[in-house]
């Protein structure tokens, strides 16, 4: 099921996003403030666990997020900022990445690299900020799903409508929240009116 935001919040934060005077460190910043605002979003997807811990008034039990049964997976480059985020507020969670770039022409996405701890049976966080085409997305689940997690979630900024309606019908057992859909993407496949290139954007490069 795809959940767009409803926070004003963070559609503040998309669209100071979208501004190109923001700068790149300012860019990341604001990629992984909006991470950990659709993680709050998401919290009801995540497992929890009773744990026993010691305080200043001796013993407590009490209800966690199950972080050792959670891995948030980032889809590099533009994701590492939403993985900070997600990892600075669960921080026991394990993190993977999967390398993959769209070619810029057929808009399919190669995978460069892998390294994805053990997923079986947990909770898996993907995050990627943007869903154009949706196939980048489409790739990483469909590879993930062959690992048998328990659940996917999918933290996502911006997403095109036909990318998303694509990853919906695709997979309908996954949580997409996503913190805006766009009308449409132009002839070179980018989201309008979107914020340009993600990557570009939140590591100086063009
Ligand atoms: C961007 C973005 C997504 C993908 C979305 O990454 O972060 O992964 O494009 O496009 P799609 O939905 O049409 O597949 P890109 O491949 O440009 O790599 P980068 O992060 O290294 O710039
Ligand atoms: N990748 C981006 O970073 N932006 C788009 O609009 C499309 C793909």
């Amino acid at each position: 099921m795809v959940i767009e935001s409803r926070s004003r919040i963070v559609k503040h934060l998309v669209n100071r996003l979208r501004d190109t005077s923001v700068d790149a460190a300012v860019f990341r910043g604001l990629l992984r403030e909006c991470a950990r605002m659709l993680l709050v979003e998401a919290v009801d997807t995540l497992p929890v666990a009773e744990k026993r811990i010691d305080t200043w008034q001796g013993g407590f039990t009490g209800e966690f997020i199950d972080e050792g049964n959670i891995v948030c997976v980032a889809i590099l480059r533009a994701a590492l900022p939403m993985q900070e985020g997600v990892m600075a507020a669960l921080d026991g969670v394990e993190g993977g990445f999967l390398a993959m770039k769209r070619d810029e022409e057929s808009f399919k996405s190669r995978l460069y690299y892998d390294r994805i701890p053990d997923i079986e049976d947990k909770t898996v966080i993907l995050v990627d900020p943007m869903v154009a085409t949706g196939g980048s997305l489409h790739d990483a689940l469909t590879l993930l799903r062959q690992r048998a997690p328990a659940r996917i979630v999918s933290l996502n900024v911006i997403g095109a409508k036909e990318g998303v309606e694509r990853i919906e019908r695709a997979f309908p057992d996954v949580d997409v929240h996503i913190a805006q859909i766009d009308p449409k993407l132009n002839k070179d496949a980018y989201i309008i009116p979107g914020l340009g290139d993600a990557g570009d954007r939140a590591y100086n490069t063009v």
